[in-house]
């Protein structure tokens, strides 16, 4: 699997942690210092989870110079879907007029992108269709409780793509060298969201309603270990070492996270890179977008290699290299 192009999309709306600060008893120094972010984008009330997903699916088709009806699948990693059915992804193949492409959403929380991308690796490999387009896309504004100060000024909205095609070609480069996937649904109770109407007749009831619910301690210690061992086994999967790669990237949860997961990698600090002190935790939108950014920042080479780890509510995670 070769990653043809990328894309993205950021509402225009930028919140300040000033903002916070009006709303909430917090400072833009707690926030700064617990999370490393600054600020981040918030959708208005037409940019639904579909329109950005299909903007920065836009984005990275034009770049690639694909026909939409070339695309044989879309697949979207989203937790924040603007209806049950259709799926955001059948609403983005609508929008960008892929009729040969079948269609369907995948949650796995802020390890969707990378669940995503495993998958159509798969799908690749065993020659379903030659184009596939994955997506992240976000619009968490929508189930964050904005009088929560634990959760509210942590997240943002947006999305980010990639445009995938089967490599089979030995002498180009660009393929998926190896990947990790992991979950433990033991530990659902540290970062959740129930649907208040399903949760009800499921007669499920965790708290916390139809908003994120996290705790933020246990959450940062697991995010740890499960990324850094996750990220070893890939390494090791693939025969390599961190030397060998070109730049990690990882989910952009919290800067302190990013630190410590770096040191564990023993990567040095200019290889990780982060955009989330401007634009907050996207979620499943954090690593395409953030790859999307690191394309251009690491003028990525064919050739290069690349790290990229997330972890997520469920709780899921997954890690996998890049070739470019
Ligand atoms: N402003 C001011 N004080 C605050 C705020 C705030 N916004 N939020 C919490 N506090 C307070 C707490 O109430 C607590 O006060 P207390 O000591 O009087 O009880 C104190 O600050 C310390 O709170 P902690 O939760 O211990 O703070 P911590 O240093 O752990 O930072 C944070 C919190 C930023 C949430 C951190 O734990 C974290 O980033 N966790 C991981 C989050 C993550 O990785 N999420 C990824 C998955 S998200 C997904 O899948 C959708």
């Amino acid at each position: 699997m070769k990653i043809l192009s990328t894309g993205k999309y950021l509402p225009e709306k930028v919140v300040t942690n000033a903002f916070f600060e009006k709303l909430l008893d917090t400072t833009d120094e707690w926030i700064f210092s617990r999370s490393g972010i600054k600020e981040r984008r918030t959708a208005s009330p037409g940019e639904t989870c579909a329109y950005m997903g299909t903007q920065a699916a836009l984005d990275a088709i034009d770049k690639a110079g694909v026909t939409p009806a070339d695309i044989g699948m879309v697949i979207v990693a989203t937790t924040t879907p603007d209806t049950v059915f259709p799926s955001v992804a059948c609403q983005v193949q609508a929008a960008i007029g892929a009729k040969n492409a079948a269609a369907f959403d995948l949650q796995a929380a802020c390890s969707g992108f990378l669940y995503s991308l495993i998958l159509a690796h798969q799908f690749l490999k065993s020659n379903t269709c030659q184009y596939i387009l994955v997506i992240g896309a976000e619009k968490l504004s929508a189930i964050t409780n904005m009088e929560d100060r634990t959760t509210a000024v942590l997240f943002g909205d947006g999305a980010g793509a990639v445009l995938v095609q089967a490599n089979n070609d030995p002498h180009v480069r660009g393929r998926l060298l190896a990947f990790d996937l992991g979950a433990d649904g033991t530990q659902e109770k540290i970062l959740f969201l129930h649907n208040a109407n399903t949760a009800r007749a499921n007669a499920v009831d965790l708290g916390g309603g139809a908003y994120i619910t996290m705790s933020g301690q246990e959450v940062f210690k697991h995010a740890i270990t499960e990324m850094a061992k996750s990220a070893q086994k890939t390494l090791a999967a693939a025969g390599l070492t961190v030397d060998d790669i070109r730049c990690v990237i990882p989910h952009q949860a919290n800067m302190r996270i990013v630190k410590v997961l770096a040191d564990r990698l023993k990567v040095p600090k200019e290889k990780c890179f982060t955009n989330l002190e401007r634009y907050g935790n996207i979620s499943a939108a954090c690593i395409p977008v953030a790859l999307s950014e690191a394309e251009k920042h690491y003028h990525l080479q064919p050739g290069d290699k690349i790290l990229m780890v997330a972890f997520g509510g469920g709780v899921t995670w997954a890690s996998a290299v890049m070739e470019w």
